[in-house]
């Protein structure tokens, strides 16, 4: 059990890592909560530093729920189900011991826990993610797009945990991009500066 909380504290530092707030402060000397939409995430990284910052954070933030969800792997320790350290990661993400216990939107750390989980579902999550970027310009939308059609997907396999979780991230990202939901109903949310979302 001392093994099991050693684990899960790992699962928690390793997701509150605030990627974007760290990497804008020591090579950009930009505070990127002070910035754009204001988030520590791939998006508002992207928005405020540029696409290599932006792809930097994004790689760090999936790696975090990447990492945290093997921890039962690299410590050979399958008492409890994997999905256990990458919400624990997740939950350092968006209550980050670094950061206030504030945090990011939830998006990237959740890939990353899908990522080494189970791959497909994190490429069928990043497939529509793309594709709606592509389509409306909106990364919040594409956000809350992709994770409930993943949850439904999810459904077919019968993985109870897996199943639960993904729902419970669902509602948990939706409550996160409250203030994005407002902006998309009111025609006022940001864009990225491609996609067809300007002409549309
Ligand atoms: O994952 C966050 C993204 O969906 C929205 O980010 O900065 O536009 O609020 P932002």
């Amino acid at each position: 059990t001392e093994e099991i909380i050693l684990m899960l504290v790992t699962a928690y530092l390793l997701g509150s890592i605030p990627s974007g707030v760290w990497i804008g402060k020591l090579f950009f000397h930009i505070d990127i909560r002070r910035h754009g939409s204001g988030n520590i995430g791939t998006t508002n990284t992207y928005r405020v530093l540029g696409p290599i910052a932006g792809s930097i954070v994004m790689a760090m933030d999936i790696s975090k729920g990447a990492v945290a969800t093997l921890l039962p792997v690299f410590f050979n320790n399958t008492t409890f189900n994997p999905l256990l350290f990458g919400l624990a990661a997740i939950l350092g993400h968006t209550f980050s011991i670094f950061d206030k216990f504030k945090g990011g939107k939830a998006v990237a750390t959740s890939a990353g826990m899908l990522l080494a989980y189970k791959p497909s579902f994190f490429f069928l999550a990043a497939g529509i993610w793309i594709l709606v970027i592509l389509l409306t310009s909106m990364v919040s939308l594409a956000s809350i797009i992709a994770f409930p059609c993943v949850t439904i997907a999810i459904f077919f396999i019968h993985d109870t945990y897996l199943f639960i979780l993904a729902a419970v991230l669902t509602v948990f990202i939706f409550y996160r991009h409250r203030t994005n939901i407002k902006r998309i109903i009111n025609g006022t949310e940001n864009m990225v500066p491609f996609g067809l979302g300007h002409i549309l």
